[in-house]
C-alpha cells in the first residue's frame, strides 16, 4: 500500500488550522498542526512532513524563519506560505526563504486542495530526481569498477606475460610467430588505449574536480599541452604556431584538466590535418573571458556531424577516415570546460579546416587591501 503523504500545517490561528486539517480528511494524507513555528519546527524533525503549509505572521518565531530553518534541514520539503496580508513582496520574500508556493487568506477548499496536490507532485519529482542522479552515480562508480578491476587488470597481466614470453623466445621464434606476437600485442594494446578512454569518460567528475579550483595561467596550461604533443607534430611534420596573449588574467580551474582539454583539441587539430600543415594556437581575452582558439587546416567537420562531435564515442566520417581514435576527447574536454563554466565552440568547413574556441571566465581581481 502506499504510503500516505505528511503534511504539517504551522498557523497561530486555531480556525485554520482545522478548516484546513477538515479540507484534507478523507485523502491520502497524514495531517500534524502546530500553533507557533518553535512548536512547528520540533515536528519538522519527528514527524517528518513531505509538506508544510506556514503562516507568515505568527507570534514568536514568523513564518520567514521557518522557512529558512526547514530549508537548511531539508531542502526536498516542499513549503507553502499562507498568509493574510499577501503582498507581492512578501510573497517573493518568500519564494527566496525557500517556499514554493502562496496562498492567499481566504482561500476555497478546491485552492487549498488543489495547492496540496501540486506541491505534493512537486516533492514527488524532486526525490524521484534526486534518487535517479543516485542511481545513475552508482551505475557509473560500478561501471567504472567493473571496467577497471575486470577488464584492465587481467589484460594488463596479459600483455606483461606475452612480452615476457616473447623475450624468452627470441631466439626461437620464426617470422611469422614474430609478426603474430606483434599483432597480438598491438590489439592489446588498442583495447587497453580504449579501456583508458572509457575510465576517463566516466571518471570526469565536476563536482570533484571543483574541489580543487584555484587560480590558474592559461598560459601555462597551454605550453604544457604542447609540451605532450610536440613530438606528435613533428612526426606528422606539422607546425604549431603560438599566439598568446602575454597579460592574459589568470582564470579559476584545475591546471591538468585543463591542459588536458588544450591537448585534446590541439592532438585533434593533428591529428585530423595533413602532413605538412600549420596550426595556429591563440590565446587572448575579451572583457569577461579568457578566449582559447585552436585552428587548423585539416579535413574539417560536415554539417551533419558537427552537431554530434561533444557526445561520448561519436566519430565523424571525414575523421574517421583519416585516423583512428575512439571519440572520447572532446567529449571529456567539453565536461571539463563546462565544469569551469566556460563554453567550446567550433566552426568547420570541410576540407578546409576546423576552429575551436574554449571561453573561460577571467578569475576575479584580487580586491585591492585597504589601511
Ligand atoms: N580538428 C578536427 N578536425 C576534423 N575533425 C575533428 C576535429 N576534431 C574533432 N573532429 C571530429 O570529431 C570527432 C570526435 O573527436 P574526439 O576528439 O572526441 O574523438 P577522436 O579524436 O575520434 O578519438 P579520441 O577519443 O582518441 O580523442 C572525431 O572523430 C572527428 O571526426
Ligand atoms: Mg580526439
Amino acid at each position: 500500500m502506499k504510503a500516505k503523504s505528511k503534511i504539517l500545517l504551522i498557523d497561530d490561528e486555531e480556525v485554520v488550522r482545522d478548516s484546513c486539517t477538515q479540507i484534507l480528511e478523507g485523502g491520502p494524507y497524514e495531517i500534524a498542526s502546530a500553533s507557533d513555528g518553535t512548536a512547528g519546527l520540533r515536528l519538522v524533525e519527528e514527524f517528518q512532513p513531505d509538506l508544510i503549509f506556514v503562516d507568515l505572521k505568527m507570534p514568536g518565531i514568523s513564518g520567514f524563519e521557518v522557512l529558512e530553518k526547514v530549508a537548511a534541514m531539508d531542502p526536498t520539503i516542499v513549503m507553502v506560505v499562507i498568509t493574510g496580508f499577501a503582498t507581492i513582496s512578501s510573497a517573493v520574500d518568500a519564494m527566496k526563504k525557500g517556499a514554493y508556493d502562496f496562498l492567499p487568506k481566504p482561500f476555497t477548499p478546491e485552492e487549498f486542495r488543489l495547492i496540496t496536490r501540486r506541491s505534493l507532485e512537486k516533492r514527488r519529482l524532486t526525490l524521484e530526481t534526486i534518487s535517479l542522479r543516485r542511481e545513475k552515480e552508482m551505475l557509473r562508480e560500478h561501471f567504472a569498477h567493473i571496467v577497471s578491476h575486470e577488464m584492465k587488470a587481467p589484460l594488463s597481466a596479459v600483455q606483461q606475460n606475452l612480452f615476457a614470453l616473447e623475450f624468452e623466445l627470441a631466439e626461437t621464434l620464426n617470422e611469422t610467430q614474430k609478426e603474430t606476437f606483434k599483432r597480438t600485442k598491438s590489439r592489446i594494446d588498442e583495447l587497453l588505449k580504449l579501456i583508458n578512454s572509457w575510465l576517463r569518460f566516466v571518471s570526469v567528475d565536476i563536482n570533484q574536480l571543483q574541489e580543487k579550483f584555484v587560480q590558474v595561467s592559461v598560459k601555462d596550461e597551454i605550453a604544457r599541452a604542447l609540451e605532450t604533443i610536440g613530438p606528435y607534430a613533428v612526426r606528422k611534420d606539422v607546425e604549431i604556431i603560438t599566439a598568446i596573449d602575454e597579460s592574459l588574467h589568470p582564470v579559476i580551474g584545475d591546471g591538468l584538466s585543463l591542459s588536458e582539454a588544450f591537448g585534446n583539441l590541439i592532438s585533434n587539430a593533428i591529428k585530423y590535418s595533413n602532413d605538412g600543415s600549420k596550426i595556429l594556437v591563440k590565446a587572448e581575452e575579451n572583457a569577461n573571458d579568457v578566449v582559447v582558439t585552436v585552428k587548423d587546416e585539416g579535413v574539417g567537420i560536415s554539417k551533419e556531424d558537427l552537431p554530434h562531435i561533444f557526445e561520448g564515442f561519436f566519430r565523424g566520417k571525414s575523421g574517421q577516415a583519416m585516423a583512428s581514435g575512439h571519440g572520447i576527447g572532446l567529449a571529456v574536454s567539453h565536461q571539463i570546460i563546462e565544469a569551469h563554466n566556460g563554453s567550446i565552440e567550433v566552426e568547420s568547413e570541410p576540407g578546409a579546416g576546423t576552429t575551436f574556441a574554449v571561453h573561460l571566465p577571467k578569475a576575479n581581481p584580487v580586491q585591492p587591501t585597504t589601511g
